[in-house]
């Protein structure tokens, strides 16, 4: 999950995004440690059958992910980039805002190196590699959001250095990591955060709470919770429609968004 700071950017020194990448050194993880992806993987996946768009589901086989254990990045890598060009690259953690759109403006989507522990299945202090490899890969696969991201990778440095580093925040956030979409007559998953999120993908798709059409402008102009579930989730035409319209999003039409 991708969980902005912009203070911080502001006050450290640049740096280029290959500065924060580190090996995976996949052996380090334990066997309990591959259980919990294991758990979690089994407790997903059932649920999300019918209510996550089909490219999402169509991407884990496609990436090996339907395999036990916590995936090895090489391995990955070499299906993933043959079908779009994107690769995953470990990081400990955390990126500044600007590297992570810097890696994504080049196609490399940053992979937290660790997994949270058995006890605490349902609570991230900040996003560990289940929500980053089973949330977001299966839909890098797809070559639409392939596009988008990319798109918004490039989009987001250009934004930041703008000054509209917000504005670009809460579009990735109402899409990418909270989105909805439709798909014939149903309302589906289509976020990262919700297709890794036990609690929350229940909560988008079954509680009583607005579910708004996604506009750019209304998505503009709507904060988000980096801290509890979202009080509205927005319901793009399609994934492929909201992956077109971001793509096609530039930093005059992102100005013109902030008003
Ligand atoms: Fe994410």
């Amino acid at each position: 999950m991708f969980q902005p700071d912009f203070t911080e950017t502001e006050s450290r020194q640049p740096a280029s995004w290959q500065d924060y990448l580190v090996a995976q050194d996949w052996q380090h993880f334990t066997v309990d440690e591959h259980g919990v992806w294991d758990t979690l993987f089994a407790r997903q996946v059932p649920y999300l059958g019918s209510r996550i768009v089909t490219p999402f589901l169509e991407g884990i086989p496609r990436l090996g992910l339907d395999q036990p254990g916590i995936p090895e990045l090489g391995r990955l890598n070499e299906r993933l980039e043959l079908l779009t060009g994107w690769r995953c690259v470990p990081v400990p953690g955390l990126v500044p805002d600007d590297a992570f759109f810097a890696m994504l403006a080049e196609r490399r989507f940053p992979i937290g190196n660790f997994i949270r522990s058995a006890d605490s299945l349902d609570y991230l202090e900040e996003p560990d590699c289940f929500h980053d490899i089973f949330g977001h890969v299966p839909l890098l696969a797809h070559e639409p959001v392939a596009r988008l991201m990319q798109a918004m990778g490039r989009l987001g440095v250009q934004a930041i250095a703008a000054g509209h580093g917000e504005i670009i925040a809460r579009l990735y956030w109402h899409t990418v990591e909270f989105g909805l979409a439709r798909e014939g007559d149903e309302v589906k998953i289509l976020g990262a955060g919700l297709a890794s999120s036990f609690g929350e993908a229940h909560f988008a798709i079954e509680a009583d709470i607005p579910r708004p059409r996604f506009t750019l402008r209304d998505a503009a102009a709507t904060a988000y919770r980096s801290d509890a579930f979202q009080p509205l989730y927005f319901v793009s035409d399609s994934l492929d429609a909201a992956a077109h319209a971001l793509e096609a999003l530039d930093i005059a039409g992102l100005r013109k968004l902030a008003g």
